[in-house]
């Protein structure tokens, strides 16, 4: 059910690196600019076809190469799946699942569900609403089969509807308002989707998380759809305000969710320490409830990990790593560094020493 082999090709500083991860935890360490974020980048990359650190494609390609190449293996109960995807210097992206050539990022997204945790990725409960519909529809997207769909879909119409206002062609009022009927059918749709889902996401974090980490006992999520009451009547309300602005300002693009203690926002009562141990939190329980919901092994990255945790929160983030049974890929610049976080969890454990954009297998 775990990635059991990978290897790169020419991706940031690791020109050619192949090796058989644990399906359990993999501790990758080595000192700093060794090439170990590259390395869980290049596994998200292969689950997301983009990286979670830049947006430029070109700089994930070893310098002075035309490409950067990933392929792994991924077990699904017997079966070994071999699958791959690379990138050149024009953008273009090429993917390949059981030696198929396949146009669909979706199809390889779905067999390998990979989140990840970075030093700075307790911001989501800081910045705009972007990253947290990201985390959001990750699970969605695993878990509720139809979304895709309507999420897509959903998309077209927005884009169109967008240009409309944007463009305003003679008849641009009776175009719009032709599509809206799509469009807030597509919208209750996703807003079905992510409900059912955050209700079954809350149901596993107050039973499986609270009770390990009882600060979280108060918590509340609140789900906001990016509109209230009836989106259609919100549309023709909002209608003169597009037309200024050029965008739609209402409908699922815009939904948020946010969570509070004691009626206050996360943000402005939990201390840093404390947020990260609720982004672990988040992650883990999505990562659960994936598994649980599809029956595969997802992957959690976490890049740094001892970076800043005390004692008390490397005991916690142990406690709720246990609580799911995902592959782990886990750097440090020591190995030793973050024994009080794996020991605990008495899963099997392989090393990796990075040096220089090398791997030596201990
Ligand atoms: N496209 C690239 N080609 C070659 N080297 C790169 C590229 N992008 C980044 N690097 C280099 O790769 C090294 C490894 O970076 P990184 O994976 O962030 O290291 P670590 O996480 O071990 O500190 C850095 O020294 C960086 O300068
Ligand atoms: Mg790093």
């Amino acid at each position: 059910m775990s990635l059991t082999h990978l290897s790169l090709g020419d991706f940031r500083n690791i020109e050619a690196l192949s090796f058989e991860p644990s399906p359990d935890i993999n501790i990758i360490y080595g000192a700093n600019g060794s090439g170990k974020t590259s390395l869980l980048e290049a596994i998200y990359f292969l689950s997301h076809g983009k990286s979670f650190r830049t947006n430029k494609h070109k700089i994930l390609i070893r310098h002075e190469q035309s490409r950067c190449i990933v392929h792994a293996k991924k077990q699904i109960h017997n079966l070994s799946i071999p699958v791959g995807i690379s990138k050149d210097n024009a953008g273009e992206t090429k993917l390949k699942i059981q030696g198929q050539s396949s146009r669909k990022m979706s199809e390889l997204a779905q067999l390998i569900p990979v989140q990840v945790i970075t030093p700075e990725s307790y911001e989501l409960f800081f910045g705009g609403p972007k990253e947290r519909r990201k985390f959001l529809d990750l699970g969605v997207f695993h878990v509720e089969h139809a979304f895709f769909n309507a999420w897509r879909n959903f998309n077209k119409i927005l884009k169109q509807r967008n240009a409309l206002l944007k463009s305003r062609p003679s008849n641009y009022a009776e175009q719009i308002k032709y599509w809206d009927k799509e469009y807030v059918r597509l919208a209750e749709e996703i807003n079905i989707h992510r409900k059912t889902y955050i209700s079954r996401f809350e149901a596993l974090f107050f039973d499986k998380i609270v009770c390990q980490i009882p600060i979280f006992s108060g918590l509340e999520l609140r789900y906001d759809a990016g509109w209230k009451d009836c989106l259609a009547s919100q549309l023709e309300q909002q209608f003169e305000r597009d037309v200024k602005l050029g965008y739609t300002s209402k409908g699922p693009h815009k939904a948020d969710f946010s969570f509070y203690s004691e009626g206050y926002g996360v943000e402005n009562i939990l201390s840093r320490g404390q947020l990260k141990l609720l982004l672990y939190a988040l992650k883990v329980a999505q990562n659960s409830l994936i598994e649980s919901e599809t029956d595969k092994q997802s992957i959690l990255l976490i890049d740094d990990l001892p970076s800043e945790l005390g004692e008390e929160t490397m005991q916690s983030v142990s406690a709720l790593l246990a609580l799911c049974q995902s592959q782990l890929f886990i750097t440090a610049i020591t190995a030793e560094s973050i024994s009080a976080v794996v020991e605990p969890m008495q899963r099997s454990c392989s090393m990796f020493h990075v040096k220089h954009g090398s791997l030596i297998t201990k």
